[in-house]
């Protein structure tokens, strides 16, 4: 059972524990397809409101962008780069062992010379058939590479710790370090992986050379998918679920989603959050984490208006059981994928 940080406002989930001990946040904005210039308003709104959590990715092509902004944005309030939780992801062009290396240190150059969350993107290989052996072999070698480092950060740490030298996890200034710089600095606070299904998670977990287990499966979540076998394996293995497309890219918002659901729109608190909120605290009551994209600054101001502390609505305002039920039998009447699916690659 994984350790909950709960608002004391809202009842809701701040942070999450992950198995490894390190603290994560609970809502993180997605930055899927987002450039540098809708980066820059977006983190920039997203700092002021309380959002302390940024997921990216290699193929998402704007970890340069992110860690330039951050840098900046976090030095103007006087923050630090252990003030914030990052993530980012393996690309499936550079599974194996050599590459992930590469892959990570690179990514943690970009980052602000560390990554706390680093995920295989997908169990398959780029430019592999989904059916072909070779997608298990490369996942299973990238996972080989990313154990590895982290296992040096960690001993990293826990050293550092005992002689009182610090981390470098406070200041963010280092370049890529930890496996084989010398430099003494972890390249890596927590590993997992993303879009695994069942199966891929049972050969991960089943495999001897296996260590460090994933601390996180970040996948698409919504009230229109969240399998019940993902997640009782997920509960029972101490694998965190992290929920990307929290809002089904937007279509649970659409008006026609809400004529065959109109239950849900009730749901709205009058003078409260609106309608994303609900399916965030929908996803946070059942103890995923959650990364809603957005551009747009009043939408990313409302998408943590969970934990508005100022002007935010009273006490209580965590969904009931009836509620949670009804979403949670959403996908009953109507299951719904609205991103890519994984189920295929072998
Ligand atoms: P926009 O960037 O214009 O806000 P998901 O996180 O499920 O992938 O959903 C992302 C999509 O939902 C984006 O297209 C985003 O568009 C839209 N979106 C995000 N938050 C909201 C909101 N609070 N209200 C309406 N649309 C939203």
């Amino acid at each position: 059972m994984s350790i909950i940080k709960f608002d004391m406002k809202s009842q809701l989930p701040r942070s999450f524990v992950l198995s490894n001990g390190v603290e994560m946040p609970s809502v993180g904005l997605g930055t899927y397809q987002m450039n540098e210039d809708e980066l820059k308003l977006a983190i920039k709104v997203a700092l002021d409101v309380g959002y302390r959590m940024f997921d990216t990715a290699a193929n998402y092509k704007n970890e340069g962008f992110i860690g330039e902004i951050l840098a900046r944005e976090l030095m103007e309030r006087d923050m630090k780069r252990s003030d914030v939780f990052i993530i980012t992801k393996l690309s499936p062009k550079d599974q194996g062992y050599d590459k992930t290396v590469d892959a990570m240190r690179k990514s943690a150059s970009l980052l602000g010379g560390y990554i706390d969350l680093y995920l295989i993107h997908w169990p398959g290989v780029s430019k592999t058939d989904p059916s072909s052996a070779q997608n298990a072999v490369g996942r299973c070698e990238s996972w080989l590479a990313m154990q590895d480092i982290y296992s040096e950060a960690a001993q990293t740490q826990s050293q550092s710790e005992r002689e009182g030298t610090g981390t470098g996890t406070d200041t963010g200034t280092g370049t890529g370090a930890g496996i084989g710089t010398g430099i003494g600095k972890p390249l890596v606070r927590a590993i997992g992986v993303s879009n695994y299904h069942v199966v891929h998670l049972q050969a991960l977990l089943a495999d001897p050379a296996l260590r460090v287990p994933p601390a996180v499966n970040q996948v698409e979540l919504h009230p229109c998918y969240h399998p019940t076998d993902l997640r009782k394996f997920c509960t029972d293995a101490g694998v965190h679920l992290q929920a990307y497309s929290p809002l089904g890219r937007g279509n649970l918002l659409a008006p026609e989603f809400l004529r065959q659901f109109p239950e849900v729109r009730g749901m709205v608190r009058e003078g409260g959050e609106g309608l994303a909120c609900v399916y965030l605290k929908w996803a946070l009551q059942n103890g995923f984490s959650v990364l809603p994209k957005s551009r747009d600054g009043d939408r990313i101001r409302g998408n943590i208006a969970m934990f508005d502390d100022g002007n935010g609505p009273p006490h209580g305002t965590s969904l009931s059981p009836d509620q949670m039920r009804l979403l949670d039998q959403v996908q009953n009447a109507r299951l719904e994928k609205f991103c890519w699916d994984s189920q295929s690659v072998a």
